[in-house]
């Protein structure tokens, strides 16, 4: 039966023709099935990247905070790579630095380091910020000129909850040195549904192919079933549109609820979410213990900062993603924090 066979490595062309509909629907990204690989999530389609775009000696260049699985991902891909950081959040102001700032940073540390890859996020975890279009097209054009690949990972792109910048509609065919891979996981809430895809030029795509056969051999054929009757039928109906409106709305909704609670009951520095799931409070003090002691005495739970980078290390990170559906924990959280702090 159909359901038990291996797909194409690559994915079926219908699954990649359902993607790049869906894409172009939405984001207004052009692509052509030659421009999608599908894989199992975008950890693994990542971990291949990695593999296909760098040798084991090469540098990376990760931002300061960033995604925490991420340089674990490098070190067990490419054993002897370098990981290079870019701090991009000013801990003082607590603000996120200028575009400007961020350019010249980018360029100089591009020119002194030589990383194969640059790799980030947007909107961003932990921080929730979206990076704008003037900082990323001088990435990507540092990059064009290096040679090297900047690696966007759209994992909350649905979830974005300012004007989407104009990057998010770029198509692999306008920037070839550009690879955006995307997650099941986040914009369809099914975190165990295991499936991703990336979007690449055809060599990219054609390269993945050789080290996807040896990693996965394919993609899971039931879920790309699902996956690709439903993306038509979703589409057709504009139910697919409607549908990532109310979950982002939702998000945006747990996101306003969080930052008034946080000025209301603790008023600690914090991060206004321009996307996704999360923002990043700064607590003062080293994270890992404030993390311990507020779970002990409150049963409220924060995830210490230092995993996502060294500038989160009296910072928090806080999801309001688990709460969508019921906010008044949110509210009633910070409440118990600030009663346990003295606060109140
Ligand atoms: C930025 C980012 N990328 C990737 C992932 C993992 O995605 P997947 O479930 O597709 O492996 C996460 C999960 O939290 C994430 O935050």
């Amino acid at each position: 039966h159909d359901a038990g066979k291996y797909s194409p490595t690559l994915g079926f062309d219908e699954c990649r023709e359902a993607i790049a509909e869906m894409e172009r629907e939405l984001f207004g990204v052009t692509l052509d099935i030659e421009n999608i690989i599908v894989g199992q999530s975008s950890t693994q389609l990542t971990h291949d990247l990695f593999i296909t775009l760098a040798n084991p000696g090469d540098k990376i260049l990760l931002f300061d905070p960033t995604y925490a699985n991420y340089p674990g991902q490098i070190k067990m891909a490419l054993r002897d790579a370098k990981i290079v950081r870019q701090r991009v959040l000013d801990v003082g102001r607590w603000e996120y630095k200028s575009e400007e700032e961020m350019a010249e940073d980018f360029k100089e540390i591009y020119e002194r380091e030589k990383p194969k890859i640059v790799l980030f996020p947007s909107p961003d975890n932990p921080s929730s910020q979206v990076f704008g279009d003037n900082f990323v097209k001088t990435i990507a054009d540092v990059c064009h000129e290096g040679n090297s690949f900047m690696i966007i990972d759209y994992a909350y792109k649905t979830q974005c909850f300012i004007t989407p910048p104009s990057y998010f509609s770029w198509s692999p065919s306008d920037y070839p040195n550009m690879i955006a891979v995307h997650s099941n996981s986040k914009w369809g809430r099914g975190l165990g549904r295991r499936l991703g895809w990336v979007d690449a030029s055809p060599e990219v795509i054609d390269a993945m192919e050789r080290v996807q056969q040896c990693s996965i051999l394919c993609p899971d054929t039931m879920h790309q079933f699902a996956f690709m009757a439903y993306l038509k039928r979703a589409l057709r109906n504009g139910s697919l549109k409607r549908y990532l409106e109310e979950v982002k709305e939702g998000y945006r909704k747990a996101a306003e609820v969080t930052i008034e609670a946080i000025k209301e009951y603790l008023d600690m520095p914090c991060l206004v979410p321009q996307g996704g799931l999360y923002t990043l409070m700064k607590v003062g003090e080293d994270s890992d213990e404030f993390v311990k002691r507020v779970l002990k005495n409150t049963g409220v739970l924060f995830i210490p900062g230092r995993g996502f980078g060294e500038s989160l290390k009296e910072a928090v990170r806080i999801s309001y993603g688990p709460h969508v559906e019921n906010t008044d924990v949110i509210k009633e959280g910070f409440k118990r924090v600030a009663e346990y702090l003295g606060k109140s």
